[in-house]
């Protein structure tokens, strides 16, 4: 790797100097986008469908430009001017910046711009005479929602679209079956007072508080079911919670403005809220 000169937020810089925070959201969260342009004889290969990409990648995550297309084509330029190589990729990416761990959108929080070139090879002539070998495989962007994986963008923007609905949580829905959370699973308590959550599986992550939830409502005596939850259950639930690390045991007393249940937090709700004080209580003293 050479210490090529690349561009971060304003500025032009040996590589081996371009630094970004821990905290920004480009490496907690993949909260962001990129594009890859090529360049022949330092020209690069249709600038304006890239850039018109660029924006459309923009919109569809909700972070605004920071810069418009006159800015962007003088950047790049100089980028192609520093680089030796006659042909290049241009890598640019912009990212929702740097700001304190929360799912939600930051505020005030300028974008993290970076760009640099790479000098590009085309194919060698040997695999265009012999061709490729290629395999199939099931198409599973995003189905691994068990694996803890940081690229959390679709969660980023699920969670924003709840706060913007004036909600904390949105409760996610596939194919009419409810999995999870954006960062949180899924509990109701049915007309039988049973409390259900989904089965684990790769729609969901498993959560550890799940778990402790589960293990404390049998504890408690009651009937504890790992089943699906259809949309209709759901809307029908008496009582609906959410769990996390970080939120405990939430209960939700509104569903897209309908009330569950009686509009409060459940009696099942407190009696496991309950047991959840107590375990913590015992770790706490030891
Ligand atoms: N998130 N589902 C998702 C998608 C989550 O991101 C989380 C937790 C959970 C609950 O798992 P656990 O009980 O192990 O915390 C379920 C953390 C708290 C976060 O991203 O901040």
């Amino acid at each position: 790797m050479g210490d090529d000169t690349v561009y971060l937020n304003g500025s032009f810089l040996p590589l081996s100097e371009a630094r970004v925070s821990v905290l920004d959201r480009g490496f907690i969260f993949g909260d962001g986008v990129y594009e890859v342009i090529p360049c022949y004889g330092r020209r690069p290969f249709r600038l304006t469908e890239h850039l018109a990409r660029l924006q459309r990648s923009l919109d569809g995550i909700r972070l605004a430009n920071p810069l418009d297309s006159t800015a962007w084509e003088k950047l790049l330029l100089e980028l192609i001017e520093r680089s030796d190589a006659r042909d290049q990729a241009l890598y640019l990416q912009v990212t929702r910046g740097t700001a304190s761990r929360e799912h939600g959108f930051p505020a005030d929080t300028p974008p993290t711009v970076f760009a640099m070139s790479n000098p590009l090879h085309p194919p060698p002539p040997q695999l265009l005479e012999q061709g490729v070998a290629a395999i199939t495989l099931d198409d599973i962007r995003w189905r691994y929602c068990h694996i803890k994986a940081i690229s959390l963008l679709p969660n980023v923007l699920l969670r924003q679209q709840a706060l913007d609905a004036g909600a904390q949580e949105a409760i996610l829905l596939r194919e009419g079956i409810a999995t999870e959370g954006a960062a949180s699973n899924l509990f109701l308590v049915d007309e039988e007072s049973s409390v259900v959550t989904p089965p684990k599986d790769n729609r969901l992550l498993p959560g550890i508080t799940r778990d402790l939830v589960v293990e404390l409502a049998r504890d408690a005596g009651l009937t504890c079911l790992e089943q699906e939850i259809t949309e209709a259950r759901l809307r029908h639930a008496r009582e609906i919670w959410l769990t996390s690390s970080t939120r405990e045991i939430l209960p939700v007393t509104r569903l897209d403005g309908a009330a569950v249940g009686d509009g409060k937090p459940g009696a099942v709700w407190r009696q496991v809220y309950r047991h959840y004080q107590q375990y913590k209580q015992q770790l706490r003293a030891g």
